[in-house]
């Protein structure tokens, strides 16, 4: 995996360069050459470059930017910096992936406008980088933070089905690390694997924004199958991994859940291919 970040990152440091220094017909060539040959399994640098060979980027949304003072006016109150830190802090991949930090933001946002009650949870937090913008939204919204992993990483109960051939991951991490990256202030860690651990959860627990991040088909459908029936309509439930082709167990899971529910997935444009579903406001 250290390799893979530092592969990335060393094309991207030289796609930056190579759009600082070089004409714009040499830099096509050279992302056409390394996409040719597979050498760009982020696809930060393809994606970067427009057809005149110009650096392309994701600005940050005008309600934040040109728009703050008329933002704040009406009450928005999310702060950047202390969001921000956690999600990006000694991550490559979250640097580049910052649709999905926008996209949290505004469903934050969201949920405050609409007035959306309930708690949020992750179910999948490995070192708590997503996890930091959960609990930071948890402090400033009165709400509490409610995350699940075994802290230890997969566990080969779930490699079954589509995923039998996957292998541990995800052990580089520990409770203990988390909580002290995270913080305590509205957050609940509940180690273990789960469904088991769902019995720590309240039974009577409702919540806006759930993050399913769990990679494999079983865990996936257990999450779907738990917090599904306990979001306040309205409420937000991601799941990552969607659309990567990384984890054919996602899509999966994701696929046969939701093919007799009246909400519909809605794709994101992040570079895991998360879907975000809001819970419908009336029945069926
Ligand atoms: C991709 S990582 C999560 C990344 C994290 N959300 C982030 O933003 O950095 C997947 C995590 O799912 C956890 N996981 C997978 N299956 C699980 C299960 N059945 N119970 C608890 N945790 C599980 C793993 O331990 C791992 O930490």
């Amino acid at each position: 995996m250290g390799r893979e970040i530092s592969f990335n990152s060393a094309l991207a440091t030289l796609g930056e360069y190579l759009l600082r220094r070089v004409p714009a017909a040499y830099v096509r060539t050279a992302v056409a050459g390394l996409e040719r040959r597979g050498l760009l399994p982020s696809g930060r640098l393809g994606a970067g470059v427009g057809p005149d060979g110009e650096a392309l980027s994701a600005a940050i949304p005008q309600r934040w930017a040109v728009n703050r003072p008329l933002y704040e006016k009406r009450g928005g109150t999310l702060d950047f910096d202390d969001l921000l830190a956690g999600f990006v802090k000694d991550s490559e991949t979250n640097r580049s992936d910052m649709a999905r930090f926008y996209a949290f933001c505004l469903m934050f946002d969201q949920i405050t406008k609409e007035g959306i009650a309930g708690d949020v949870a992750e179910l999948g937090v490995y070192r708590g980088h997503t996890a930091t913008l959960l609990a930071g939204f948890a402090r400033r919204s009165n709400r509490r933070a409610w995350l699940l992993d075994t802290f230890e990483g997969f566990r080969d109960d779930d490699f079954v089905g589509v995923d039998a051939a996957q292998r541990v991951q995800f052990t580089d991490t520990s409770l203990e690390a988390v909580r002290a990256f995270v913080g305590e202030e509205n957050t609940t860690y509940v180690k273990g694997f789960f469904p088991e651990t769902a019995v720590h959860l309240p039974a009577d627990g409702r919540y806006c924004l759930v993050h399913v991040d769990c990679d494999l088909h079983k865990p996936i459908a257990a999450a779907l199958d738990y917090f599904y029936p306990r979001m306040t309509p309205g409420g937000f439930l991601v799941i990552h991994d969607y659309a990567s082709l990384w984890w054919p167990g996602a899509e999966q899971a994701v696929d046969e859940f939701f093919a007799d529910k009246p909400e519909s997935v809605v794709p994101m444009p992040d570079i895991s291919g998360s879907v975000v579903v809001r819970k419908a406001k009336h029945g069926p």
